[in-house]
């Protein structure tokens, strides 16, 4: 029997997985525990901060709801999501557009309005029209892609964060046409924090950090025979552009409401072009899901 000591501790924990016969499984939980025990000893973990943490995820499982999953929120706001996203996007067969993060507050199912219909219910705020073409990476039009759309009212909260009755409001789905256009009416959506209010939202105050997401508009984009686009529009205006608490901001996604004569209605305007990859065999682009799929309601 060989008398483990800190270093070699680690060696017979991987020796004894290394039969797992799931090859992904060995090569996943055998690279996971080389760098959490390396972790450990870089950190010098005690074992008072070891059980704080272990109260912590406690924490963190015991905040999931059907409608809210506090482990991809802290996922999100460790960046972990942000770089699950950006190598999945290497997988894609050709360069479409950028990708960002689902989100939490993603729901199936959201009302199909016609071309043009507004996404509100009567919220007050500063009405605009965000319209483009759907193609495809050589320039041709997607006609009768599902674009699903979903955003904060314009105080900062999703239809699913509101106080009374559940409710659907700044969300949709429109078909694009013919030459794969699309438009809707919506506000303006400001920047809002992400859920503060439980575990993952602690952390990131006692990390200093704002907990602000910038302005941004949620889009998904499915069509026959294309891979699943998950994205955002970001508006390049906002005061947290640059330091989004879940990273999903890039260049390419930043978009201003203003004048634009091309648009179809007469108000400020955000156009936009979404590209979309062929379909390849590489799963999910989703990096996050409907907490109501993952966390089982209770019989
Ligand atoms: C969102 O954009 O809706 C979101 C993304 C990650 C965490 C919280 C909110
Ligand atoms: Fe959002």
């Amino acid at each position: 029997m060989q008398d483990l000591d800190e270093r070699s501790v680690t060696q017979a924990a991987l020796a004894q997985m290394a039969g797992t016969p799931d090859p992904r499984l060995r090569e996943i939980m055998a690279a996971a525990v080389r760098h959490l025990h390396d972790f450990a000893r870089e950190v010098n973990l005690t074992p008072g901060e070891w059980l704080q943490a272990i109260a912590f995820l406690t924490e963190v499982g015991q905040a999931c709801t059907p409608a809210r999953q506090e482990f991809i929120l802290l996922s999100d706001v460790l960046g972990l999501s942000a770089l699950v996203n950006l190598m999945h996007n290497r997988t894609a067969p050709e360069a479409a557009t950028q990708t960002s993060l689902l989100g939490p507050f993603f729901r199936e199912d959201a009302p199909v309005l016609a071309a043009g219909a507004a996404i509100f219910n009567g919220s007050n705020g500063k009405e605009i029209v965000v319209h483009g073409q759907v193609r495809d990476v050589a320039g041709n039009p997607v006609p009768h892609a599902t674009l699903d759309v979903w955003q904060a009212n314009p105080h900062g909260e999703y239809d699913l964060q509101y106080a009374g009755p559940p409710q659907v409001d700044m969300r949709a789905r429109f078909t694009t046409d013919a030459d794969g256009r699309y438009h809707f009416r919506t506000m303006q959506p400001p920047g809002y924090p992400v859920p503060m209010d439980g575990p993952a939202g602690r952390l990131v105050r006692l990390q200093g950090r704002h907990g602000m997401r910038p302005a941004h508009i949620h889009v998904m984009i499915a069509a026959e025979g294309f891979r699943e686009l998950v994205t955002a529009l970001y508006f390049a205006d906002d005061p947290h552009i640059e330091s989004d608490t879940v990273f999903g901001v890039s260049r390419a996604l930043l978009v201003r409401a203003g004048p634009d004569p091309a648009a179809p209605c007469d108000l400020p305007a955000v156009r936009y072009d979404f590209t979309l990859s062929r379909a390849s065999s590489a799963g999910s682009t989703r990096v996050g899901a409907d907490p109501a799929r993952i966390v089982k309601v209770a019989e």
